[in-house]
Parts: structure tokens; sequence; C-alpha cells
């Protein structure tokens, strides 16, 4: 056995644990919560409180999945933010009180630093290829929506960034519009596999650098369907598969033109892309061909690290062991946290 990390992530509302082992995965537990379905949206005193209910169960096992004992874990890496401040103090308060316990380090992780190392988690017995230094990241999630430049593990620059909404809110958002339930990302992703991209013209930025804005797309977007629907009081239904692909499409075209520009300008062909907006079949798709293309390396992760999940903590967690870049028990969760 090597060093051992532990990796907690509670920073929205999944529920995660991890361990990995000199940087290869033993496990990684996520348990999600139906509990917001109701909602339309997360709702953070029940995603405390579910954490709260799911954290011990989970850190269990991982360590049973694992095949190991608490006894083996050389260090804890938990997510300190961003995110909801009650989900992560969840996270928080456990990391420090079972590394208080177990006497070994504790390690703060940036859940989006997470998400970009997520690309370096190893399996035993797989090729493993790895991004090389420098490289870009397209980070999309529900929160997120940035051009990384990453020169290191622990060495990374914001190239661009949302001045709004990020691409997850943008899918999310109008897929509330046409009465899909929360979070509508997925199921704008399936209905578009069926529908013609091309059927209808939503507004695209025309924003500095690398910068990203989708507020001006969510209003054409709103404004188009209510006044089809004026009309023709059926037009979602009818047109639902079309409607869902062009979004995509939309959202798509405004994420690679300017991740094309950052890779023209900087000369970096080494491409990464992470978040839960990276499960997206269309952006995956449209990816591969610009990778073609412009002979990319391209990184697209597995299913499993698009989503919040630990192991990308841990990861994370092990390069900054590597380090000696250790909290002591002084330390709190940051709901608001850059890169
Ligand atoms: O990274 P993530 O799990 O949570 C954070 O924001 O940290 O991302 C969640 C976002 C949601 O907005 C969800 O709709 C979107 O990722 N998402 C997708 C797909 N799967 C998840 N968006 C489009 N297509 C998908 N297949």
């Amino acid at each position: 056995m090597g060093n051992i990390i532990l990796g907690i992530e509670s920073s929205c509302d999944d529920t995660s644990a991890s361990i990995i082992d000199d940087g290869f995965i033993r496990s990684n537990i996520i348990a999600g919560q139906k509990v917001h379905e109701l909602y339309g949206g997360v709702v953070p005193e029940l995603a405390s409180r579910a954490h709260q209910s799911n954290i011990i169960p989970v850190v269990d096992a991982a360590i049973k999945q694992a095949g190991i004992s608490k006894d083996d874990i050389t260090a804890i890496a938990f997510t300190r933010g961003p995110g909801l401040l009650g989900s992560l103090l969840v996270g928080t308060s456990f990391a420090k009180g079972f590394a208080l316990a177990q006497k070994v380090p504790l390690i703060e992780v940036n859940h989006l630093q997470g998400h970009i190392l997520a690309h370096f988690v190893k399996k035993e017995g797989a090729e493993n290829k790895q991004p090389n230094f420098p490289f870009l990241c397209l980070l999309v999630s529900g929160g997120n929506s940035q051009i990384v430049l990453v020169k290191d593990h622990l060495d990374m620059e914001i190239l661009g960034t949302t001045i709004d909404d990020a691409a997850g809110e943008a899918f999310d958002k109008c897929a509330k519009v046409i009465g899909l339930p929360y979070p509508g990302g997925p199921i704008v992703d399936r209905n578009a596999k069926l529908g013609n991209p091309d059927a209808f013209k939503y507004s695209k930025p025309r924003i500095a650098d690398y910068n990203y804005s989708f507020s001006g797309l969510k209003t054409s977007f709103l404004y188009q369907i209510r006044d089809n629907v004026k009309v023709n009081p059926n037009f979602i239904n009818e047109n639902m598969n079309d409607i869902c692909a062009s979004l995509q499409k939309t959202i798509i075209d405004i994420l690679l033109d300017k991740l094309i520009k950052a890779a023209k300008d900087t000369g970096i062909k080494e491409i990464t892309v992470a978040g839960g907006v990276s499960a997206n079949s269309g952006l995956r798709d449209r990816l591969t061909l610009e990778a073609k293309k412009r002979k990319w390396n391209l990184f697209i992760p597995e299913f499993a690290y698009t989503t919040d999940n630990a192991a990308m903590i841990a990861i994370t967690g092990y390069y900054k062991f590597l380090k000696g870049e250790f909290v002591d028990q002084s330390i709190s969760p940051m709901a608001r946290m850059t890169l």
C-alpha cells in the first residue's frame, strides 16, 4: 500500500467519498439526493440534512470497497468550496473530526481544481493516458463556465469566465421554460438526439476575450418560446426535440468559439473538458470533431467523473499531499472560492 488519501465531497447535493492509493482509484461512492426533484432545484437546507445522514455510511462504504481499514488512511482531503455553505460544513466538519481522531494530516481542496484534476485519476490495468502540461481545460458545470490554463497540477490560471450564468444554468433554466424537470441538462441532451439542431436560431453573445455570457440566450429563448406559444399553444410539445437540439447547438457553439480562440492564441493543443456539462453528448461529439480537425490531443472524462465525485477531491489531495500542503483544525468552508 502507498499513500492512501480519503477524499470527501459535499459541496452541493451529492455526498461522496473515495479512496485513492498513490493516484490509483480504489473506491468512489456517491449518494445522490432525490428529495430536490420535487422542488425544481437544490434546496440548501434539505441538502445539508441529507449530507448529514449520508456522510458516515458513504465514507464507511468507500473504506470497505477499497479493502482497507481506517487506520491505513495517510491523509484526508475535503472540498472546502465553492458550494453551498451548509453542505460544505458537513463534509468539512466530518473531515476535521476524522483527521483529528486518526491523527493524520488534513488537506483542503478547491472543488473546481478537483474537476480539472479528475483527468489524473489512474485505474489499475488501464492505459491511464494523461494530459501534458500546459493544457487548456473547458470547465463547464452548473455553477461555472471557464477556460483554464493548467500549467501544473496545482498551478492554474483562468483565461476566461462567464460574466453571468454558467452553461449548466443555461441548459437548466431554458429547460424549465419548456416545462422540463430539474436538472434539465440531461433531458435536453436526450431530446436533442432526435431533433434538428438548425430548426431554430437563438441569440449568441458578442463578448470580449475568452469570457462567456448566457443571459442573452436565455432571454431570447424565453421570448421566442412565449411568442410561438401565443400563436400555437401546442408549439412546445410539437417541437420539443427540435427546440432541444437547437438550444444545445447554440450553447455548444458559444462554448467552442472561445475555446478554439484560446487554443489558437496560446498555441496549446492539449485540450480537456471537465464538469457536469461535459457529460453532454453533443458537446463530446463536437469536441471530438474539432480535435480531429485541429489536431488537438483531447481528453474527455469518464461519465463517473463529470458530475460531483470524491475521486477528484482525493486525487487533488494526493498532489497536495506530495507537496506537504496541509491545513490545521482552524479551517472553515468557503461558499465562494476561485481557482
Ligand atoms: O458539475 P455539476 O455536477 O455540478 C456543479 O455545478 O458543480 O454540474 C451540474 C450541471 C447541471 O446544470 C446539469 O444540468 C448539467 O451539469 N448536466 C448536463 C448534462 N449532464 C449534466 N448538461 C447538459 N447535458 C448533459 N448530459
